[in-house]
């Protein structure tokens, strides 16, 4: 059986990133799999978050996720710490995972940075709850962009030490599905930086919530390069920011980055960059909208929580119940 779980933090802005590198290909993927989306909080407070906007951003994000048009009746969608699997798994992995493999996560030596004494115990066993969130479900493969790749070789590293420990063929050993054009997607002022919610310059990011003027203020002042656009792929070559504004491109009219440039090789920027804002904004703008409307109405964003949490502790118990007994945990 085929089974898709995947996370996202309710932190800071939602953004193109998140859209295209993850939540569109979950929309797409809601057809073919079993589904299972998390706001993931207990991840959110490895680093220091406000009570009150931590709430606020998970209500935020899932209407995110439902205005993108991830259907709550046909998937599962809830908040990590309404199901306690996770925290427990997590627990039993912390004791499988070695600290040499953890060591090793590029994640967390960015965002330790230079003060790694400072940083939290759960910002260095992150990978572990992660690898608790994919297989309390026993899920067979987890949608997301480039920059999550390690955490689920960790993953499947977990399962594979878990399952040879105990002698068993327990966990799956899960496939990563990096879909699409825009697998990582850049900044808009520095295309060797990531696009990320953390950043510090607005212009660097569009997010979820910004209208049509913001789009096109942020595309205008996008950074790019003089020279016109390529007519191949292999032109984009040392190119950073023109790749990554094709690869926009590509991904919110899913096409291909040949096929973009097979339209639009040969054109300045100036001309591009409207072409590209136009798309945006008829993409963004209908999101923006359903997702003020449903942060509105927080009961309705709060019972569609809930009925997901109920549905996703009766897979996820059973699972952690068998895990327990494995382990060699007497029942009581
Ligand atoms: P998070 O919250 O940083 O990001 C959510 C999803 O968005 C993708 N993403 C990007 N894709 C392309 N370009 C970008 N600039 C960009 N920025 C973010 C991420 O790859 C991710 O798919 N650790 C995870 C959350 C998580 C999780 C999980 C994911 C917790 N448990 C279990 C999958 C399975 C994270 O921090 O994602």
């Amino acid at each position: 059986m085929n089974r898709i779980f995947s996370g996202i933090q309710p932190t800071g802005n939602l953004h193109l990133g998140n859209y295209l590198g993850a939540i569109r290909n979950w929309v797409s993927l809601q057809g073919d799999y079993e589904c299972i989306f998390c706001m993931v909080d207990l991840h959110a407070i490895t680093v220091w978050q406000d009570p009150a906007e931590l709430r606020r951003c998970t209500r935020e994000v899932t209407a995110g996720l439902l205005a993108a048009g991830i259907d709550p009746k046909k998937n599962v969608v809830f908040n990590q710490s309404t199901v306690p699997a996770h925290a427990q798994l997590a627990w039993v992995f912390n004791c499988v995972a070695r600290m040499g493999w953890l060591n090793r996560m590029t994640q967390f030596k960015e965002k330790a940075g230079k003060n790694k004494e400072n940083a939290s115990v759960g910002l260095f066993a992150y990978p572990d709850l992660m690898a608790a969130d994919i297989l309390a479900y026993k899920a067979t493969h987890v949608p997301v962009g480039e920059d999550q790749k390690q955490h689920l070789e960790l993953t499947r590293d977990i399962a594979q030490k878990f399952n040879n420990d105990y002698g068993v063929e327990f966990f799956p050993i899960t496939e990563p599905l990096i879909l699409g054009e825009a697998t990582r997607v850049m900044s808009l002022r520095d295309g060797a930086k990531k696009m990320s919610k953390s950043d510090a310059s607005d212009y660097a990011r569009i997010n979820m919530t910004d209208d049509a003027d913001a789009i096109a203020q942020k595309l205008r002042k996008a950074k790019t390069d003089p020279e016109p656009l390529p007519e191949t792929v292999d032109g984009l070559e040392g190119r950073p920011e023109a790749a990554n504004l094709i690869g926009i491109y590509a991904a919110l009219s899913d096409k291909t980055k040949a096929q973009v440039l097979a339209e639009v090789g040969g054109k300045p920027f100036s001309d591009f960059k409207k072409d590209l804002t136009e798309l945006a904004v008829s993409v963004l703008t209908p999101i923006n909208g359903e997702m003020a409307r449903l942060m509105a109405d927080p009961g309705s964003v709060d019972a569609v929580l809930r009925e997901g949490a109920e549905r996703a502790a009766a897979i996820a118990e059973p699972i952690l119940k068998d895990v327990y007994e494995i382990v060699g945990f007497l029942k009581p």
